[in-house]
């Protein structure tokens, strides 16, 4: 363990989809950690993105990247279907994990997978970026100064057309997109109100089965109420509103904040030159990640596999009632 305070982290990437590009990026800005190697399916990928990023090495297979670049931790940035069990593969290696979302198509998944880590006492992070966007630290923090938080309002408008219109996602990704992608705004829920004690939700569907319109109100631990929309078939897009006293902070899009007062007056923050410069929050979660690997505590606000299995279940209790639109 002393070793590790006094070098940069070593890090094996395994995927090498946009996703991977975007933590690479963020990876230069993070001197803590030290890509040493990728793997991938295809393998061509993996050498395009190691040429781009200078990493020294591209192996076969998760083993030999384990083997060949003797990494300290692995990012698992593959495709949502193939997150679950390449998860569970990388257990085996008992070295620290940075799974992307989603691991699981559904919450059996999750579970299985969260479980699995649990048992074996593997460290583990799961990436919700969002929940390390400097504006929300900052807007929350200026909320805080006047008081109470009051209210935490999400909407989870998917674009749902547009995600079909990809082709890069597989029908069995797109019929779980509450868990594969939704989740992201459903998590936001709990990073603002803490786990909700109570939930009356609606849901019905136009196309989805598993739904594409929410309705639901919350209670949280707080006394704080909150509410989710989604209508995935209408523009809208995500959003945050969070009402505190004589204050209110709208994050509309997510990676901006405006900030209202009781008195009329209002004011725009900015993001802090990492989220300016890179995919928003990535800098701030590889940090975290860091942090977990060095001293095998992960801190809030970033989640783990349990963490990440509590917003899947909140996203279950979501769809539950869905309805057929008439
Ligand atoms: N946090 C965020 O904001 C955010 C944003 C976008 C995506 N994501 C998540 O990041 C993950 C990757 O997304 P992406 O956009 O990068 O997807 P992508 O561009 O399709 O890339 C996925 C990569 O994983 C590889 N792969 C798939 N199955 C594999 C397996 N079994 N073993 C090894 N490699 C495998 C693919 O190989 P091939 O080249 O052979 O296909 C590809 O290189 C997804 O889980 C997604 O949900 C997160």
């Amino acid at each position: 363990m002393t070793a590790l305070l006094d070098r940069p982290l070593r890090v094996g990437l395994i995927g090498a989809g946009l996703i991977a590009r975007q933590h690479l990026a963020a990876l230069a800005r993070v001197p803590e950690l030290q890509a040493v190697g990728i793997s991938s399916r295809t393998r061509s990928k993996a050498e395009a993105l190691a040429a781009e990023f200078a990493l020294p090495l591209v192996a076969e297979s998760p083993q030999a990247l384990v083997r060949e670049a003797r990494p300290d931790a692995l990012m698992v940035l593959v495709s949502p279907q193939a997150m679950a069990q390449l998860a569970l593969d990388c257990l085996d290696f008992g070295l620290p994990l940075f799974l992307e979302k989603p691991v699981g198509l559904s919450v059996e998944q999750a579970e299985e997978v969260a479980l699995a880590a649990a048992k074996r006492g593997v460290p583990n992070m799961v990436g919700f970026n969002r929940r390390h966007y400097s504006v929300f630290q900052q807007g929350l923090a200026r909320v805080l100064a006047r008081g109470r938080l009051l209210a935490v309002h999400v909407e989870g408008s998917e674009r749902m057309q547009a995600a079909r219109g990809t082709g890069r996602f597989t029908e069995e990704v797109l019929r779980a997109w509450i868990f594969a992608n939704a989740t992201h705004t459903i998590d936001l829920l709990r990073h603002f109100g803490g786990e909700p004690e109570e939930v009356c939700a609606f849901a019905s569907s136009l196309h989805e089965p598993l739904g594409d319109q929410f309705a639901a109100a919350l209670r949280f631990p707080g006394g704080q109420l909150g509410s989710f929309t989604g209508n995935w078939h209408s523009p809208g897009g995500w959003g945050v509103v969070l009402k505190g006293e004589g204050v209110t902070a709208e994050f509309r899009p997510l990676e901006t904040c405006r900030l209202s007062f009781a008195d009329g007056s209002t004011e725009t923050l900015e993001p802090d030159a990492d989220d300016a410069l890179v995919k928003p929050g990535f800098t701030g979660q590889l940090r975290a990640f860091a942090d977990l690997v060095r001293t095998g505590i992960l801190a809030p606000p970033s989640q783990d596999l349990a963490g990440a299995l509590l917003t899947m279940r909140l996203a279950g209790r979501l769809i539950a009632p869905v309805r057929p639109l008439p």
